[in-house]
């Protein structure tokens, strides 16, 4: 501490320093009410942020708060103890061995290129090997049992994907001269996605690598407009806990600090009160999603919007999953909820063409309300040795064959052929869902969360482990996402899956009644654990997933992101 609230005391001195003092007592006085200045100004940032987070989280929410963060430190603690530690350590580095057998091919027919060839391969050979490396064993997406991951697959398309590769694959949009037809399709697809968002004259917008960028991009252009329009340097925003985590990604590269907001049943939407109240000076951006990955579910986006324009914030409605669904909902015959720039508080909007747009992965955009907020992403460098330097979103370089790829999905496939494939995906995912709340073999046991209106359908199981279930449909072959908090599971419908969803609600019939099988078995031998090994989803998610200190998740998941690049 740098001192004990004197202030009183030194006041007086001062002014007895008047009658005569020597030079020297006048400067020790001098630091002495310096010194006090100091802490009175730390003492009144700590009490306003104290206050700020009563009027954020109120008194339970902040009680709350404190005591999670206490039990987490403390299980860090306990899992550092000696015994503890080399327990985890030997766990952890089990289910890593065990992913990597899983992940890394071996076996004798497996050779390793970890040197260039000294003399190149023939095309003939590539091709071969390429071939080879397309067939390796791997979850069936071709025959629809991933959810989400390939959003269309269909051979018509990716025929003349290849082929717009083909034509521009030097092409860079970085000198917009020596390639102006890339130019041309990149501002054309912006204009096309800013259309179709009811976006306002004068809208502006960029496309980027995919949503997280997108996201990031305008959770940067948020935060420079904050610290040039009001000299915001402490940012904060506000997300629905259910919002895509490439918001937390934001906060973590551009030092913003990200406040959660509880989306509670029966709706799941973000719960707005809750967001007023968290709303202070710092405050740079709020978050809507239409909808959100985990449970499909559009925020309550008409409100928010309501809320950011009475409290003058910017608002960002995460359209990344919606993409080329949410546009088409009413034009396809669906209900729909307002969602875009016709709502005047909405700043932002990102919309990833490499969802449901169909283009080859790694394409997204970002629109924004006015061109002044899009300047905001900007990066200008203009001393650079380099030469003057600008470029609008994170990369560098840009492959122009991936924007010629996406400006000929979205051509060929036009306005008429995206609603067709919006009747076709929610179609499907409406019928999912009533299935799964109206079968006899599985309303009894599952049960959808909220009234997903999109294409995702998540849900629980009231009797049954749910990731039991999910790693039994894995061992049928489906890749399901598994989701924490609630404990749950999703399926994100795509064309590929439109037509094996029948097959999905009979595979998950039968799991159902395997589970429930099991259970007696386990009931009628007594027996209580089961015995899981971390690595399953049952694990990862019901056990680890359940301590208070997530560092044992931490380290699976970074021991996973090793395995990625081991040859
Ligand atoms: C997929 C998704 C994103 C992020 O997109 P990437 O392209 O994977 O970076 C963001 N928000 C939502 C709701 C998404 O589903
Ligand atoms: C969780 O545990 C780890 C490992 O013991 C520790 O390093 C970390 O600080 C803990 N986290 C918190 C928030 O206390
Ligand atoms: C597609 O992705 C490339 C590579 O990241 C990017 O340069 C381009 O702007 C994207 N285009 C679209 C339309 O999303």
């Amino acid at each position: 501490m740098p001192g004990r609230p004197r202030m009183p005391a030194s006041l007086r001195n001062t002014f007895t320093v008047k009658k005569g003092g020597s030079s020297s007592q006048l400067l020790s006085l001098n630091i002495d009410l310096f010194r006090n200045l100091i802490f009175f100004l730390f003492l009144l940032r700590w009490t306003r942020k104290g206050l700020l987070k009563l009027k954020g989280r109120g008194l339970l929410g902040t009680f709350a708060d404190t005591y999670i963060s206490i039990r987490r430190t403390l299980y860090g603690l306990f899992l550092r103890a000696p015994g503890v530690r080399s327990q985890v350590e030997k766990q952890v580095t089990e289910a890593i061995t065990k992913l990597q057998t899983k992940l890394i091919p071996t076996g004798p027919g497996v050779v390793r290129y970890l040197t260039l060839p000294k003399e190149g391969w023939s095309d003939e050979t590539v091709l071969k090997e390429l071939e080879t490396l397309a067939s390796m064993d791997h979850t069936k997406w071709e025959d629809g049992y991933v959810s989400g991951a390939v959003y269309h697959g269909g051979d018509a398309l990716i025929k003349l994907q290849t082929e717009a590769f083909g034509k521009f694959t030097v092409a860079n949009p970085i000198h917009p001269d020596v390639f102006p037809g890339v130019r041309k399709m990149e501002a054309e697809i912006v204009a096309m996605v800013l259309a179709m968002f009811n976006a306002p004259s004068g809208a502006a917008g960029v496309t980027t690598s995919g949503g997280t960028e997108s996201i990031l991009m305008a959770c940067l252009s948020a935060r420079q407009k904050a610290y040039a329009e009001r000299g915001v340097t402490e940012p904060e925003m506000i997300l629905p806990e259910t919002g895509h985590t490439a918001f937390q990604k934001a906060g973590t590269y551009f030092g913003i600090k990200v406040h959660l907001v509880s989306c509670p049943a029966p709706s799941y939407q973000v719960h707005i009160p809750s967001v007023s109240r968290l709303i202070n000076s710092n405050t740079i951006l709020l978050v809507g999603s239409a909808p959100n990955f985990p449970h499909g579910i559009i925020d309550d986006i008409s409100s928010l919007s309501k809320l950011a324009l009475k409290r003058k914030i910017p608002l960002h409605v995460d359209c990344c999953l919606g993409s080329f669904l949410v546009p088409f909902l009413e034009k396809a015959g669906f209900e729909t909820e307002l969602f875009d720039f016709r709502l005047k508080g909405v700043t932002s909007i990102s919309c990833d063409t490499h969802k449901y747009g169909f283009a080859p992965k790694g394409n997204s955009t970002v629109l924004y309300r006015t061109a002044l907020l899009r300047s905001y992403q900007y990066f200008i460098s203009p001393e650079w040795l380099g030469g003057v330097y600008a470029s609008p979103n994170m990369a560098g370089s840009r492959p122009g064959a991936l924007i010629a790829g996406c400006w000929a999905s979205l051509m060929n496939v036009g306005e008429i052929g995206y609603i067709n494939s919006c009747n076709q995906i929610v179609g499907t995912a409406k019928k999912v869902a009533e299935a799964i709340s109206e079968n006899p073999g599985l309303c009894n046991d599952l049960e959808v969360i909220g009234k997903p209106l999109v294409s995702v359908v998540a849900f629980t199981s009231k009797t049954l482990d749910i990731y039991d279930i999910a790693d039994a449909m894995s061992a049928k072959g489906w890749h399901l996402n598994s989701l924490q908090s609630p404990p749950a599971i999703h399926v994100a419908i795509t064309l590929p899956i439109v037509k094996v969803w029948e097959k999905l609600v009979a595979d998950l019939e039968a799991v159902i009644e395997g589970e429930k099988e099991k259970e007696r078995v386990r009931i009628v031998e007594g027996k209580g654990a089961k015995g899981k090994s971390l690595g399953d989803s049952a694990a990862l998610y019901g056990v680890a997933g359940s301590l208070p200190n997530k560092s044992v998740v931490v380290e699976l998941a970074s021991g996973f992101l090793d395995t990625l690049y081991k040859a």
